[in-house]
């Protein structure tokens, strides 16, 4: 791990690494990434080894500015780039039509893209870095920096303690965010939802002047997304997700013989219970997308055996929060 991630030396370094088609994790907005040359299929296939993920599910292609959408992508629709226009540095990823014959591994063989423009300032000086390297690298393919189907990581100790010490891991500190960036599909001329994060439906919508729709209204045609498999994003614990009263309740009955238990709620809980560990989730949406993956990290830490979480309000700014956890409490 290299503590400043945001050096001279420490940038050059990854981009020499990446330009020879190794793979290092850096800090993005949203989480980390583990990142290689998007146009070498040698360099991607090295993720998908260390992730332990199907080669056939597509990555995500981060680029230092907009001039990434016409290197790796056509066809691409007004609203398109309206969105790119109001998100871009940001924890916004669209899906486009791939140009032919750019970043087919990367691209998990679909014909679609995804792109995202990260606003961190480290992954943004290792974008132009590799821009600038021999040979260049345009765009680094970046699946989140965990194995396939765990939480993501939203610190550098995260990453090492998954991968250990041989990848070289950016340490940019705790990200920002703290959940996957937002998907919208735009390859079937309306923009499609196809992950929740921390952008609101409403900004996505005011953005591009459209209606946004979810795959469930496009006759099941909806694109292989591991981020939208059933039980992704899963700690080892157990997760259940229930209302503060239920939450309450189900304390209130815990015998002696009762598992190691982590809650984590707006509502504050009493229990007499030393097997019972309590966290307060903060009222604000954004507050909780930031700690949520590291308290679930905590929690498997501990050695918890149950996590009870109560439900998010039904409110726009908390679907992607409220998305991750029941992900994880499908799992
Ligand atoms: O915030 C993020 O998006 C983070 C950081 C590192 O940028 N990356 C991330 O990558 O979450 P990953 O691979 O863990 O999730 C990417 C999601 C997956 O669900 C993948 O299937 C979907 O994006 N995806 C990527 N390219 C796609 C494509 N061409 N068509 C449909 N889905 C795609
Ligand atoms: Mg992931």
């Amino acid at each position: 791990m290299i503590e400043d991630g945001a050096s001279t030396a420490a940038i050059e370094q990854a981009a020499r690494l990446l330009a020879g088609g190794e793979v290092v994790a850096f800090p993005t907005e949203t989480v980390y990434g583990l990142g290689a040359d998007a146009g070498s299929d040698g360099a991607v296939a090295k993720i998908f080894a260390a992730k332990g993920r199907p080669s056939d599910h597509p990555l995500i292609v981060h680029v230092a500015d907009a001039s990434g959408v016409a290197a790796f992508a056509s066809e691409v629709p007004a609203f398109a780039h309206k969105l790119v226009e109001a998100f871009w540095p940001g924890p916004l990823t669209l899906i486009l039509h791939r140009r032919d014959g750019i970043a087919a591994a990367a691209a998990g063989g679909q014909a679609s893209i995804g792109l995202r423009c990260p606003a961190h300032p480290v992954a943004h000086a290792l974008l132009l870095a590799c821009a600038q390297a021999t040979p260049p690298v345009a765009g680094l393919a970046a699946p989140s920096a965990n194995k396939f189907g765990r939480v993501s990581p939203t610190t550098a100790g995260h990453v090492a303690a998954e991968f250990g010490e041989e990848l070289l891991v950016l340490d940019g500190g705790p990200c920002r965010v703290g959940i996957e960036s937002t998907i919208v599909d735009c390859t079937r001329g309306v923009p499609v939802l196809l992950r929740p994060g921390v952008l609101t439906r409403e900004q996505v919508e005011a953005a591009c002047g459209e209606a946004l729709r979810s795959p469930d209204d496009m006759d099941g045609q909806a694109p292989r997304a591991s981020g939208t498999l059933e039980s992704h994003y899963a700690p080892n614990a157990r997760v259940r997700l229930m209302d503060a009263k239920s939450l309450q309740t189900a304390l209130d009955v815990l015998g002696p013989d009762a598992k190691q238990i982590a809650t984590y709620s707006r509502a504050i809980l009493r229990t007499r219970s030393d097997k019972v560990l309590r966290r307060r989730m903060p009222d604000d949406a954004q507050e909780t997308a930031r700690q949520l993956f590291a308290v679930l990290r905590e929690f498997d830490a501990q050695g918890v055996g149950l996590i009870w979480v109560e439900t998010p309000p039904d409110e726009p700014e908390w679907e992607g929060v409220r998305d991750r956890l029941q992900r994880a409490a499908a799992g």
